[in-house]
């Protein structure tokens, strides 16, 4: 046996015992140390490990061999269906409150449905693997990443999407190229100056290279390059127009921006459901109205100002919303101008925008 300083492995080592990390098995012995399973040492700080010499070598038989795989967690594998399950699970809890999903995630045949995708997805090597990257580059994107797939692939459903796996695949990967974004820059809680902004706006770009290079669809990769395309032409990086610009680009750029803007961000605040709304129809201006009335409803919230139609038939409009409980709004009849308290039981809904 040899003890070797971590910074001083090299590829093909074999681990001579179990390696743990806080209480957990990361690691069997007898496995064969890649350059990404060096690499995830270095990450955890794990200053020695012992290596088998020629003559432990000799003395492993054939059955000890077989043993001797890497461990699901490691980096070189993918994760068991309950590791992934468990995942997908703690993903929700950070982020699938009622006060950012409204009642887009209320329904068990949904859930399961994006616990199958997301089981299937992390069950490829490539994509569990640019995800942990992901994860262990900037948390911040990673968590965003899996809320646009949920979002994101609920979206898909109801607008009916062709491809609907594909988009979901293009919703977690959509911000992959974030991975080669300066970590300077991503953490950085001031207002990023004209050059550090460019350098942002390049991760379309990288995304979509990273995506191609290991032959992700063109399809997967083009949501990668063009999600911050806007019908306008302002956006980047090719400032594609309307035309331009196709159902499934539309559909995700709607679901980033809602998702970024109810996230907190070094330098500022999450916004509630209502405002990051407001701010979705100027941001996204001019996608047709149809994307909005059915993201909204989608979620059962309505931004300030909504004139809507009830289920009872009555027209009114959003006067006052909550941010603790947005999809009870205080409205107002639009005709008769009193107001009109939404039942807690749900059996009054809005059924359908008139205008914003
Ligand atoms: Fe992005």
């Amino acid at each position: 046996m040899t003890v070797v300083n971590v910074k001083d492995l090299q590829e093909g080592d074999v681990l001579k015992n179990d390696l743990f990390r806080g209480g957990t098995l990361v690691l069997k012995s007898g496995t064969s140390l890649t350059k990404a399973v060096i690499s995830k040492l270095r990450q955890w700080d794990i200053p020695s490990v012992d290596i088998r010499s020629a003559q432990d070598e000799h003395h492993v038989s054939d059955e000890n061999e077989q043993e001797t795989n890497v461990v699901n967690n490691s980096p070189d594998s993918v994760p068991s269906v309950s590791e992934i399950k468990n995942d997908f699970f703690n993903n929700l809890l950070k982020i699938g409150q009622e006060y950012r999903y409204g009642f887009a995630l209320n329904d068990a045949v949904d859930y399961q449905w994006l616990e199958g995708l997301f089981i299937k997805f992390m069950s490829t090597g490539k994509i569990y693997k640019l995800l942990e990257k992901l994860k262990d580059w900037d948390y911040n994107t990673y968590q965003h990443s899996f809320d646009v797939f949920i979002l994101g692939t609920l979206f898909a459903k109801k607008l009916k999407i062709d491809d609907i796996e594909q988009f979901a695949i293009g919703c977690l990967l959509h911000d992959v190229g974030k991975l080669e974004i300066p970590k300077s820059i991503l953490d950085k809680s001031s207002k990023l100056s004209q050059q550090e902004y460019e350098t942002v706006k390049n991760h379309t770009i990288y995304g979509y290279k990273i995506l191609k290079q290991q032959d992700f669809p063109e399809y997967v990769a083009n949501l990668a390059k063009s999600h911050h395309e806007r019908v306008e032409g302002s956006g980047y990086p090719e400032g594609l127009k309307n035309a331009e610009i196709k159902e499934e680009i539309k559909a995700l750029a709607i679901v980033d921006v809602y998702s970024a803007l109810m996230m907190a961000r070094p330098y500022r605040h999450a916004y509630g459901s209502t405002v990051a709304e407001t701010i979705l129809l100027k941001e996204c201006k001019m996608v047709e109205d149809y994307y909005f009335y059915t993201f909204f409803r989608m979620l059962d919230i309505f931004p300030l100002n909504a004139i809507v139609e009830l289920t009872t038939g009555i027209h009114a409009k959003v006067i006052d919303t909550n941010d603790k409980v947005p999809f009870y709004p205080v409205l107002e009849d639009r005709y008769k101008s009193n107001r009109i308290e939404m039942p807690l039981d749900r059996s009054v809904k809005i059924k359908k925008i008139i205008r914003f």
